[in-house]
């Protein structure tokens, strides 16, 4: 056997034993993919797929890269991606910079592309999508025996794919309500200055729970104050509902935030001499078409301690409530930034199963957290390290907040 068969069969062997181990298809394309990525010589990898009730467009379905693709689709035919799906055979790009086509990759700016490797995969019925093996410049170029391990990855994937039949999505139907682009936030201290966003890039859709993720002090507080119109990006734009609101001034920002966010923070924040009840009508006052207090208390459960005062409540009970006076609004997004770090096990629990409520009512949810299990929750999950999006993950199948362990 030469090295490279051996190298192949060691490959397969540790994802195959990687896959045993999970029981959804989310989880077998995130190990598999991740383990693929440890053995072979890419850095990045991108599932893409061809919706059967638009084959006219390939999604990105799954991805270990530092990009948010969330936006991005090729038609067939198009970029490197679109013309693997198209001809049904694998295009391989040694050197990316010095290839005049198919460059016009849009997925791609923002890292430094050498080469790329684009394999097809079908199954009995249909062509299903392709898989973009993504090798960078600091890590130097794909040989020939590299793109042939790539195919052989892509193959795996989809023997993998066949047997637990992809759920259908209505790709076509997401609407992005906020965008973030380029956005760089820093602080002057005399002649420090601290680089706390180095270029921050995503988008969130219409309903969604996007999840936030990091370690603490890479910069997800200072992410979300920016989109919820508190601190402003040093560089950069956001847009909500495709308006521009990078250079909204101050009364502009406070009717923003009136008008649409919800907050919900690690502390409560509730008045402690007004009850349940008061604290949500406080806020019903402020915004038309507010919706019952009582029925933002019905849906965290909490409506029979509307007459409780902040301290006659749990840290739980209070947080609950604070969901609930977020709510009262009918805001299209609500932020969330750690709202369960105060709080122990099962009443994070219940805080996390008033989320879901949220969720489940439509309305859209960024939460901000550094406990990778409260991420099952997510649609999606984009992991911050050092200021920057390190990975973005799909959760096809989200968990419930009562499936949750830590
Ligand atoms: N006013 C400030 N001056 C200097 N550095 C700051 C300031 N505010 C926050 N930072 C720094 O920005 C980084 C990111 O903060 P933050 O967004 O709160 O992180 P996270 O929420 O991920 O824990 C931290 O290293 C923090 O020390
Ligand atoms: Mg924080």
């Amino acid at each position: 056997m030469d090295n490279n068969a051996m190298k192949y069969y060691k490959i397969i062997g540790k994802v195959q034993q990687a896959i045993s181990k999970v029981s959804t298809l989310d989880e077998a394309l995130k190990v598999g993919l991740q383990v693929i990525l440890e053995s072979s010589a890419a850095d990045h990898a991108v599932m893409w797929y061809s919706d059967p009730k638009d084959n006219s467009k390939l999604h990105p379905y799954y991805w270990i890269c530092p990009l948010d693709l969330s936006s991005v689709s090729y038609a067939p035919g198009i970029g490197a991606v679109g013309q693997a799906f198209a001809k049904q055979s694998p295009v391989t790009i040694i050197n990316f910079q010095e290839t005049p086509e198919p460059v016009t990759e849009k997925d791609l700016e923002g890292i430094n592309v050498s080469s790329l490797c684009c394999v097809p995969f079908s199954n009995d019925t249909r062509h299903i999508g392709c898989i973009e093996f993504i090798k960078t410049v600091e890590t130097g170029y794909f040989s020939e025996d590299d793109a042939d391990v790539c195919q052989l990855l892509a193959v795996m994937t989809e023997l993998a794919i066949n047997e637990s039949a992809l759920p259908p999505e209505n790709w076509s139907d997401r609407k992005t309500i906020l965008s973030v682009r380029n956005v760089t936030r820093e602080y002057k201290n005399g002649d420090i200055i601290t680089k706390v966003l180095k270029g921050v890039n995503f988008d969130v859709f219409e309903g969604e729970f996007l999840a936030l993720l990091g370690e603490s002090g890479c910069g997800k507080s200072t992410v979300l104050n920016i989109i919820g119109g508190m601190d402003k990006a040093t560089s950069g734009t956001f847009s909500f509902m495709g308006k521009d609101m990078s250079n909204a001034n101050t009364d502009e920002l406070t009717q923003y935030r009136r008008d649409n966010i919800g907050f919900v923070f690690q502390s409560y924040n509730l008045m402690p001499n007004l009850n349940a009840k008061q604290n949500l009508e406080l806020i019903a006052e402020l915004v038309d078409n507010a919706m019952d207090p009582l029925e933002a208390l019905d849906l965290v459960h909490m409506k029979e301690k509307q007459a409780n005062y902040p301290s006659q409540m749990s840290g739980g009970q209070q947080q609950r409530i604070s969901i609930a006076r977020a709510l009262v609004k009918r805001p299209r997004l609500i932020l969330a930034d750690e709202p369960t770090a105060a709080l122990d096990y099962t009443t994070s629990i219940e805080v996390l199963q008033a989320f879901e409520q949220v969720v489940e009512r439509g309305t859209t949810l960024i939460m901000v957290t550094h406990n990778e299990e409260i991420t099952r929750m997510a649609n999606r999950v984009i992991r911050f390290r050092d200021g920057k999006l390190y990975e973005v993950t799909v959760n096809h199948k989200p968990a419930k907040a009562t499936d949750l362990v830590w």
